[in-house]
């Protein structure tokens, strides 16, 4: 059997198995951390950093992703402090700024506590949030597309410009994309930098209940409505 290990995590008692992360620990108590590049059958990366949570040890704490940091014994975690929330809320806002015209994003965004975005639209058409690779390479062993180029050139393309036979077309890449999941058309633009709100009224289902995915469909257990 798995061995188990309890850890802290908002003042709950959790058990987890070991290997498992503190993002995954934290849903399967339906602990509201947000997340986007997580997806619960593919490796973690850490890109978004949206579920960044303060790990205490030691009179100090540090400030890590929860996805990409392992349980262990004893732990203390801190996923919705004040801290947390003000640097997840800046980076939730860098996120619509980058993609302005997600939907996926926008939610995301106002469930973080987002009402304004200080900075410059870049209405860039990916994020770099890694699902599609990492999907294609793992779920469906294709490695038909993969990160390209640097800095601000750094995009996803297949490795030559050109789609490889390995590619079998099944889009899965293109049905895990944020900026394809729920396009918007406006009114993100530039000179009408506000959140709308529409998203939420539109994507809400009677059926929510805690525990599902709600209404962007970017994974389960995000719930960030009970920690405003
Ligand atoms: S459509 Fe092609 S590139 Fe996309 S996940 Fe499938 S195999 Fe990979
Ligand atoms: S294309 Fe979409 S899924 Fe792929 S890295 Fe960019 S935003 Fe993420
Ligand atoms: S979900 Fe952890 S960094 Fe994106």
């Amino acid at each position: 059997m798995q061995s188990q290990v309890t850890l802290t995590i908002d003042g709950s008692t959790v058990r987890a198995p070991k290997g498992a992360s503190v993002l995954e620990a934290a849903l399967s108590y339906s602990i509201c951390i947000p997340h986007l590049c997580h997806l619960p059958t593919l490796s973690d990366v850490g890109a978004c950093r949206l579920c960044i949570v303060e790990h205490a040890m030691n009179g100090r704490s540090k400030i890590t992703t929860s996805c990409t940091l392992l349980v262990q014994e004893g732990m203390v975690i801190h996923a919705n402090s004040d801290r947390v929330r003000s640097l997840r809320r800046n980076i939730a806002e860098l996120l619509v700024a980058q993609a302005p015209n997600s939907r996926a994003i926008q939610d995301i965004a106002m469930r973080c506590g987002v009402k304004e975005v200080r900075y410059p639209f870049r209405q860039d058409d990916c994020i770099l949030c890694g699902r599609c690779v990492r999907t294609c390479k793992e779920s469906y062993r294709a490695n038909a597309i993969d990160f390209v180029g640097r800095g601000r050139e750094r995009r996803v393309d297949y490795p030559y410009g050109e789609r490889p036979e390995s590619c079998v077309m099944c889009r899965a890449c293109v049905s895990l994309c944020p900026m394809a999941i729920t396009p918007c058309d406006g009114p993100m633009k530039p000179g009408e930098e506000y959140l709308c709100g529409k998203c939420e009224s539109v994507t809400q289902t009677p059926q929510y209940s805690v525990g599902d995915c709600i209404r962007c469909d970017l994974g389960k257990g995000f719930d960030c409505v009970r920690h405003r």
